[in-house]
């Protein structure tokens, strides 16, 4: 075992220090807001790449850039409205992405259970079944006679004969209905034979029976139907947005302005005046700070950094820190009460950094004497262990002065 104290390269750093170093300040902050999504709007003259986006249907959305940001210690500089906020481009509203073709096509999942599966989804909610299929009850595109009837069987000249209980559907007369004896009640429907229960977008209450269903929450207003929101005198709802909240000039993304200075979070988030919209909350801020949090109570750790429950902890893989050490920083051991730190190296049990043979502990780190003057090389690596040393300093002999 070969460990020479921090102090040994103290002579040999004494002619290193002092190098000068430029700070860069960070001057031009916007502070401009604009609304938290945007939709790309097309006037009477619009560019090419507008034509291009309409034909794609491409919307741009602006995400805060916080949720970019991989490496602990540098924050992602926004390109949207503010420094604060990614402008990235997004499918626009009943577009979802093809992973296939890379391109936004109609979405039909809100009205077809099965999104338009047998079926061709011209635009949005708009589900076109293929020659010999049906629409259900449920949207779904289903086969028809001579192959299948819903509830039912084919004869041979094509027709649907109902099984005992079904009624065939008078429309299409291609599928069978349960059958219920009493007509259903208001936003009900026969979901059985004999059984009624609310229509889709409808919830029981225990009150006033099934009543329509808006998700999210209307806020300053009543639902009215499914996902429709009437909000009361005063209240207004934005473009693109189903819920009723005061005129104000704050994002207020994940929350709901109150009025025109306050935007009232949901549960799981805290206001972030940068953005003016709420964050999801995570506790212990993902452990001082190693990772975001991207949804309430989840963290999304930094380079070098591993979930543990709710936080995210220096990851120390290239070696086990020992019985004695801790995990102090990625890939950095600290040992004993200072936590002198031992990188590519473990603590052994007099709390010092024990090294792999053939290396020897220079001020932080392991490594094989003959290549000390690799790490020495630039003055980037001279200016690091000139801060190391002090730390190392304080770590072992400083405390022990109570500076
Ligand atoms: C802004 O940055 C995001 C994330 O890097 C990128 O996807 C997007 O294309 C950029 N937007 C613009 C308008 O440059
Ligand atoms: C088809 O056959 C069934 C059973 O033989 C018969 O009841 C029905 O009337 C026939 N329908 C037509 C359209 O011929
Ligand atoms: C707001 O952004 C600045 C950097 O631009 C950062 O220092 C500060 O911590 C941020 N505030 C919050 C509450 O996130
Ligand atoms: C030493 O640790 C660094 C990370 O701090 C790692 O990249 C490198 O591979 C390690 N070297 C050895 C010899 O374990
Ligand atoms: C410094 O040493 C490293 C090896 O540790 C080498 O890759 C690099 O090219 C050297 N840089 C200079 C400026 O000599």
């Amino acid at each position: 075992m070969h460990c020479s104290g921090p102090l040994a390269g103290l002579t040999a750093l004494l002619t290193l220090v002092a190098f000068p170093v430029q700070i860069k300040t960070d001057s031009t902050v916007s502070t401009e807001l604009y609304g938290d999504i945007e939709n790309t709007e097309y006037g009477d003259f619009e560019s090419l790449s507008q034509t291009r986006e309409r034909q794609q249907h491409l919307c741009h959305r602006e995400v805060p850039s916080v949720f970019f940001q991989t490496e602990r210690d540098s924050p992602v500089r926004g390109n949207g409205s503010t420094i604060y906020f990614h402008r990235i481009e997004v499918c626009c509203a009943g577009y979802r992405r093809d992973p296939y073709a890379n391109e936004c096509v109609p979405d039909c999942s809100a009205s077809s259970p099965d999104n338009c599966r047998n079926g061709f989804c011209r635009s949005p909610g708009v589900c076109e079944c293929f020659a010999e299929f049906v629409r259900n009850e449920h949207g779904a595109c289903i086969h028809t006679c001579p192959i299948a009837c819903q509830h039912g069987r084919c004869y041979l000249n094509g027709t649907c004969v109902c099984h005992q209980n079904f009624v065939l559907d008078q429309e299409t007369r291609q599928f069978c209905r349960p059958k219920c004896s009493q007509s259903c009640g208001t936003h009900e429907e026969c979901v059985a034979p004999g059984q009624c229960d609310c229509s889709p977008g409808y919830r029981r209450t225990p009150d006033l029976g099934c009543q329509p269903v808006c998700a999210p929450d209307c806020g300053f207003g009543k639902c009215v139907a499914p996902n429709q929101c009437e909000c009361f005198a005063g209240f207004i709802k934005r473009p693109n947005w189903n819920v009723c909240e005061a005129e104000c000039y704050l994002n207020c993304e994940n929350g709901l302005c109150e009025s025109r200075y306050k935007c009232h979070c949901r549960e799981g988030y805290r206001y972030d005046v940068n953005t003016t919209s709420c964050l999801p909350e995570c506790s212990d801020n993902c452990g001082q700070g190693n990772g975001v949090c991207i949804a309430p109570g989840v963290c999304r750790c930094f380079r070098g950094y591993e979930v543990h429950g709710a936080e995210c902890r220096p990851k120390c893989e290239s070696r086990f820190c020992g019985k004695y050490g801790r995990c102090v920083a990625p890939e950095i051991c600290g040992c004993g009460e200072g936590q002198q730190h031992c990188r590519n190296g473990s603590c052994d049990d007099i709390e010092h950094c024990s090294c792999p043979s053939g290396e020897t502990h220079f001020i932080d780190r392991c490594l094989k004497a003959d290549r000390l003057s690799q790490h020495l090389n630039t003055s980037e690596k001279r200016k690091h262990f000139n801060r190391q040393l002090a730390y190392e300093f304080n770590a072992l002999i400083g405390r022990l002065f109570n500076f």
